[in-house]
């Protein structure tokens, strides 16, 4: 195996699970593993919550759905985005729950559904504002009534989904959730209802917890992160995954030596440089180079000259490092931490694309 690895920890993501729960006041959860459960490996994720008896898993796309059921999945598996017509088979085939926008489309599933003489379970996903996905709210309850009409579809669940639920400011957040309060009202107003009903991730859970929605769609906070440190911490969440690598050979450079690629660092003094086999081949993207630090014996080092494909470069302050050293990338060590949080603040984006950018050839080494 490779020296550089993905170890995940399901203690700390069935912990996260129950956290969620909690928070949740008992209303059930639908972890989403979409995108390979957010980089964690969405077969062995989903197993370890099939384990402890979850019903629902939400996946991006019929193809995420068709690979656990292929690994043996039986459970109840909700793709998230609207359906389209091309994958109109796969739900039928794989017995998947689809979320509805379009009502021709919602025709054309119900239509093979018939032929095959069976109904495919389907959510009513509202647009309240995030303008992505969704029926508009004001033709919600026409299009509920046309589905009267479609004996291949079972309409099980309704949701949205917001826009700024990890905001402070709860204004457009409010806004989005009156307007599907109003959908719901006219539902149960016109005699329909559903066994799921659903609003929220996990930053909606945090801030926004509403015991009138039966399930909450939770992606993020199941591997440890939201969107801010101060709601994981609040949460109590624990991060999944930590990539550890090894350093593979060490360099003892002089003042003006070339350092990587494209003379990007030319050395001011004599260092010794630990090279180590994790680069952007692997998603350690290479704007991390002369920003990002990593951890050898619980001491924090700087990644210098430009992270490779394959491979980074270290200054290891002349320490004395033996080849074979751990080297940590993302998670802790002696009593340090680098958590997704601060490499995304470094990149300017969100923890979410630290995580879900870790190749498949990083091998993935689970644990409890
Ligand atoms: C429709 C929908 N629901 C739920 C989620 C999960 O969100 P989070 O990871 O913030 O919990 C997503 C994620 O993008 C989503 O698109």
């Amino acid at each position: 195996m490779r020296s550089t690895t993905a170890e995940i920890n399901l203690a700390n993501l069935i912990h996260n699970y129950n956290q969620m729960k909690n928070t949740a006041q008992g209303s059930e959860i639908m972890p989403v593993i979409k995108a390979d459960a957010y980089g964690h490996g969405s077969l062995e994720v989903s197993r370890a919550f099939r384990k402890i008896g979850v019903n629902l898993l939400g996946v991006a796309f019929a193809d995420e759905a068709v690979r656990l059921r292929q690994s043996g999945d039986t459970g109840e598996i909700f793709v998230l985005i609207p359906n389209t017509e091309h994958d109109i088979d796969l739900y039928c085939a794989y017995n998947l729950q689809a979320s509805a926008e379009d009502f021709e489309v919602l025709k054309l599933l119900s239509f093979e559904a018939v032929k095959r003489n069976m109904k495919v379970k389907t959510h009513l996903f509202i647009n309240t504002g995030m303008n992505r996905d969704g029926i508009d709210a004001d033709n919600a309850l026409e299009f509920r009534k046309k589905c009267e009409g479609l004996s291949g579809v079972e309409i099980i669940g309704i949701m949205t989904h917001l826009a700024s639920s990890e905001l402070e400011d709860r204004t457009f957040a409010n806004i989005q959730l009156d307007r599907f309060n109003k959908v719901l009202n006219q539902m149960s107003a016109n005699g329909f209802s559903f066994k799921y009903v659903h609003a929220f991730n996990s930053g909606g859970v945090l801030n926004f917890y509403n015991e009138s929605y039966n399930i909450a769609r939770c992606g993020i906070s199941m591997y440890g992160y939201m969107d801010y440190p101060s709601m994981s911490a609040k949460l109590g969440l624990k991060p999944v995954m930590t990539i550890k690598s090894k350093i593979i050979n060490i360099n003892k450079i002089d003042v003006g030596d070339n350092v990587g690629y494209s003379l990007k660092y030319i050395s001011d003094n004599k260092r010794s440089v630990a090279v180590v086999p994790f680069g952007y081949g692997d998603g350690y993207h290479r704007i991390l180079s002369g920003r990002a630090e990593c951890l050898i014996r619980g001491k924090r080092y700087r990644i210098i000259g430009t992270i490779c494909m394959d491979q980074c470069l270290i200054d290891i302050d002349n320490e004395n490092f033996e080849i074979g050293e751990e080297v940590v990338f993302l998670g802790e060590q002696g009593g340090d931490t680098i958590t997704a949080y601060e490499l995304s603040e470094v990149m300017g984006t969100i923890p979410y694309e630290i995580t879900t950018a870790i190749k498949e050839r990083v091998p993935r080494v689970y644990h409890y």
